[in-house]
């Protein structure tokens, strides 16, 4: 019998997902820093904070922040995952809080300085991205930034996964909230051969007029 295409935005129950398989084998793991991470940090000159790795999922990225010397919350849906993650950084020597989190329905406080959501966002429903925009926004510290990779409109290749952006996609959901600083086409490091066409976005939080 053949299997039906995958569609794009058809997603996992990710608890489940973590429960199937091995973590280093899941697409988007990988312990290197992500590559539009570094640039940022390098070119912004930023060396400390508070960090939220939002849908952290093995924890690697959190860890690495962690290992700069960066305070950092690592949040997730997945219990399985977060439980690989604390084992990873126990192992790393690092602190990292861990919190189970739905970033739609979310327990987070914040104020963060950065946040850091590497593959979270494109999963999401659409009809609820206007609540992850607003949502971020506020855990956000003034003059913070908010560093957002998805998979791009470029990426055609791959069947089915996350949902696709550009920039007009992007400027039309965080217009109201954030101001676009930086964007450029990348690509998603993981554990598979083909690594995906990616878009990476810098966004700073609009102040509220007063
Ligand atoms: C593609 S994975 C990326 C994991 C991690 N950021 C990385 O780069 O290794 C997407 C992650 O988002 C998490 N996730 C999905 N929906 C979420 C939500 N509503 N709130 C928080 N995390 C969510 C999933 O459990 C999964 O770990």
């Amino acid at each position: 019998m053949n299997t039906p295409p995958r569609q794009i935005g058809e997603f996992p129950d990710w608890e489940s997902r973590y429960q199937r398989d091995p973590i280093e084998k899941l697409p988007w793991y990988t312990v290197e820093p992500d590559g539009d991470l570094l640039a940022t940090l390098s070119t912004r000159a930023i060396r400390k904070g508070h960090f939220l790795d939002l849908g952290t999922g093995p924890g690697t990225q959190a860890v690495w922040l962690a290992r700069q010397g960066f305070q950092v919350t690592g949040s997730d849906l997945s219990q399985t995952a977060l439980d690989s993650a604390r084992h990873y950084a126990h192992d790393a020597g690092v602190e990292v809080t861990w919190v189970i989190d739905d970033i739609l329905n979310t327990t987070l406080n914040g104020p963060f300085d950065w946040i850091f959501d590497r593959g979270c966002f494109h999963v999401l429903p659409p009809e609820r991205r206007a609540d992850y925009v607003a949502t971020l926004h506020r855990l956000l510290a003034p003059g913070g930034l908010l560093l957002l990779k998805t998979f791009h409109v470029l990426e055609t290749a791959m069947e089915g996964g996350p949902y696709r952006f550009d920039d007009a996609t992007i400027d039309q959901l965080f217009s109201g909230h954030f101001q676009r600083l930086e964007s450029r086409a990348s690509r998603f490091e993981g554990a598979i051969e083909q690594q995906p066409v990616a878009l990476f976005t810098l966004l700073a939080p609009r102040q509220p007029c007063s």
